[in-house]
C-alpha cells in the first residue's frame, strides 16, 4: 500500500486526478471505477480542467460506479447518477451509454445485483477503482460487519451512514434506508485501487483502517492486501500516523 501525503484539499485532489488521467492516458479503452461523496468532487473538478484544457480524452472510457440507492431513478437530485452527471458525465466528452450504476429503480434486489454483477464482468473488470473511506470504515456501502466475499449486494444503511448523508436531504426521513452497492471482493478484484481520504474527522479511521488489523468490523482494512492500493490523503487525515509513514 502506497500513501501519498498531500498538503491539503486541493492538493490531494490533483494528485488523484493525476493517477486516474495516467490510468486514461495508459489505455484510452479503460473501464474506471468511481465514487460520489464530498472527498472526490475535487478531483472530478481536476479532470474537467485537464479535459477542457484538451489533456484528457474520455470518448473510450467505460465508468461504473460503486454504488446506487435502493429506489432513487436518475433524474432524482439525490441519485448518484445525478451526482456523476453532475460532476463529470456532463462535463466531458464520455459516452453515456458506458456509463454504469447499479439501477436503483429495480425493486428486484436480486436481479439489480446480479445485472450489475453481470455488467462488471462483461466489461473485463475494472482497471482502476476511486474510493472514499466512510467514518466508520466503510468503503461503497460495504458497512461494517459486511462478509470479505461478497460482490454486488443490497444493503440497509447504517445509523450514522444515514446521519452522514442526511446533509444532502431535506430531512433524515428523505434518506433511503437501502442501497445497492459493488463488494468488497468485487471492489478487491480491481487491478488498481485510489482511495481519496480528507479531513481531521478521518484521522482515527485513516489508522484503524490503513494500520490496524484486517477485519470485517473495518471494511476498508482489507484494502491492506491488495496489490495495488494507493492512498491519497491530506495532512490533516494522516495526523494520527506520523509515525507509521
Ligand atoms: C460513495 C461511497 C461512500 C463514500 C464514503 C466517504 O460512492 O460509496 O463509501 O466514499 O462515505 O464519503 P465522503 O467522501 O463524503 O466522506
Amino acid at each position: 500500500m502506497k500513501i501519498l501525503k498531500a498538503k491539503d484539499y486541493s492538493d490531494l485532489s490533483r494528485k488523484a486526478a493525476n493517477l486516474i488521467s495516467a490510468q486514461i492516458l495508459m489505455k484510452p479503452h479503460c473501464v474506471l471505477g468511481l465514487a460520489t461523496g464530498s472527498t472526490p468532487i475535487g478531483t472530478y473538478k481536476q479532470l474537467v480542467d485537464a479535459y477542457n484544457q484538451g489533456d484528457l480524452d474520455f470518448s473510450e472510457v467505460t465508468t461504473v460506479n460503486l454504488d446506487e440507492y435502493k429506489g432513487l431513478p436518475k433524474e432524482n437530485d439525490q441519485s448518484y447518477y445525478y451526482f456523476m452527471n453532475d460532476h463529470l458525465f456532463s462535463k466531458v466528452n464520455i459516452d453515456k451509454s458506458r456509463t454504469f450504476l447499479p439501477d436503483g429503480t429495480e425493486e428486484d434486489s436480486d436481479k439489480a445485483c446480479r445485472q450489475y454483477n453481470d455488467i462488471i464482468h462483461s466489461l473485463g473488470g475494472v482497471d482502476l477503482q476511486l474510493l472514499g473511506l466512510g467514518h466508520n470504515g466503510h468503503i461503497g456501502f460495504n458497512e461494517p460487519g459486511t462478509a470479505f466475499e461478497k460482490e454486488t449486494h443490497c444493503v440497509t444503511l447504517s445509523e450514522r451512514t444515514i446521519k452522514a448523508n442526511m446533509r444532502f436531504f431535506v430531512s433524515e426521513n428523505d434518506v433511503p434506508r437501502q442501497a445497492y452497492t459493488m463488494g468488497i471482493k468485487t471492489i478487491m478484484s480491481a487491478h488498481k485501487i485510489v482511495v481519496v481520504v480528507s479531513g481531521a474527522d478521518k484521522a482515527d479511521i485513516v489508522k484503524e483502517a490503513f494500520f490496524g488489523p484486517v477485519t470485517p468490523q473495518v471494511p476498508a482494512s482489507i484494502l491492506q492486501l491488495h496489490n495495488d492500493v494507493t492512498v491519497v490523503a491530506d495532512e490533516a487525515a494522516l495526523s494520527k500516523c506520523t509515525e507509521l509513514i
